[in-house]
């Protein structure tokens, strides 16, 4: 069956299929190779991006902004403080006037609410670049990272995300694998364990799609046998800075190090990360922790993000290749 995506947004992985999931994975696979031999052709030129961020990113910016420059569009980029949105203006009305200025809106921010309702008044595709619940650019990038790494299909690929289980990047890796019928695990203590209402629509779609999921308190359990590893921060952007003592007091038994690694018993274990880690000192808030709990390193120690076994960077470059393929999908081919 033929899949067209031609004008859809893409805010959460459960707005769409498997077979659509596919569709763009194959297609990002395509457009890296091309790009990589220099055969690359841009098929969105002339058209405009608006990328509205009400959160700090690094990746997610470049990855939009240099697909767009690829396939031919130009980009506006409103910075947390440089817009009225939200603050002098509704998402609603800011929508409006993006949409007949713009051919699509890539957001950042907080509720997963304001990302849903730019889509639905905007009139153009909109783009979820991560909220508080959800970060479904990420997870096209990890899957793609991983089927691309493993050489398997992905209903034969397992990961284990360890850490804050109740972040947007874990949630998302939920619904992703859920979907993709993929076996799909997170230890992690119970009381950051993925939001309940995720959890039940995740585990239906898991019955469709043959996924299996694990929730565990026990790294040992969790981690068995599986061919990725995959951790985040412990405290997300727009959360309190005061709640590090809590979660390390939580988490430091979660944290990847080589002991993880080795307790998987699979010698060909990776380790994924979005980024960005606290893995070393070498960072404002990392020299900070190290100063108050004598930490060097906390979701992952540098001898494992810094290993052979890490793939961060192929995950951080494949960000570009699997937006661009968002963005050629929804806007291209007409
Ligand atoms: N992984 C990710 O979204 O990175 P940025 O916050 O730098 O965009
Ligand atoms: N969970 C992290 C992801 C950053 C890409 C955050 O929201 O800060």
């Amino acid at each position: 069956m033929s899949v067209d995506l031609h004008g859809r947004s893409y805010l959460h992985e459960l707005d769409y299929t498997a077979a659509e999931i596919h569709h763009l994975l194959d297609l990002a696979a395509e457009l890296k190779a091309a790009h990589r031999e220099g055969r690359e052709t841009p098929c969105l030129t002339g058209l405009r991006l608006a990328l509205v961020f009400e959160k700090s990113s690094t990746r997610t910016r470049c990855a939009f902004e240099g697909a767009a420059a690829h396939q031919g569009m130009t980009t506006t980029y409103l910075d947390p403080a440089g817009s009225h949105i939200g603050h002098k203006e509704s998402v609603a009305d800011t929508a409006r006037v993006l949409g007949r200025m713009f051919d699509a809106i890539e957001y950042r921010g907080y509720g997963q609410d304001v990302v849903e309702e730019l889509a639905r008044t905007a009139g153009v595709p909109v783009y979820n670049g991560l909220t508080d619940t959800a970060h479904p650019t990420q997870s096209l990038c990890d899957v793609f990272t991983m089927r691309e790494h493993s050489g398997r299909p992905v209903e034969e690929i397992s990961f284990c995300y360890l850490g804050d289980a109740s972040n947007n990047t874990a949630a998302s890796l939920l619904a992703m694998g859920s979907l993709l019928g993929m076996d799909v695990r997170f230890a992690a203590p119970r009381d950051l364990w993925p939001d309940d209402e995720l959890l039940a629509r995740c585990r239906l779609v898991a019955e469709g799609s043959g996924a299996r999921i694990t929730l565990t308190e026990s790294v040992d359990e969790g981690v068995h046998g599986v061919d990725y590893l995959y951790t985040d921060v412990w405290v997300s952007m727009g959360e309190p800075a005061d709640l590090w003592r809590d979660r390390i007091q939580l988490l430091l038994p979660y944290q990847v190090n080589a002991k993880t690694l080795h307790a998987t018993g699979n010698p060909a274990t990776a380790f994924l990360h979005c980024l960005p880690a606290l893995h070393d000192r070498r960072t404002e808030v990392g020299a900070d922790l190290y100063e108050r709990y004598g930490l060097d390193g906390l979701e992952v120690t540098d001898e494992v993000f810094a290993s052979p076994a890490s793939l961060v960077f192929e995950q951080a470059e494949n960000r570009l290749h699997t937006i661009k393929a968002i963005l050629v999908a929804t806007l291209g081919g007409e």
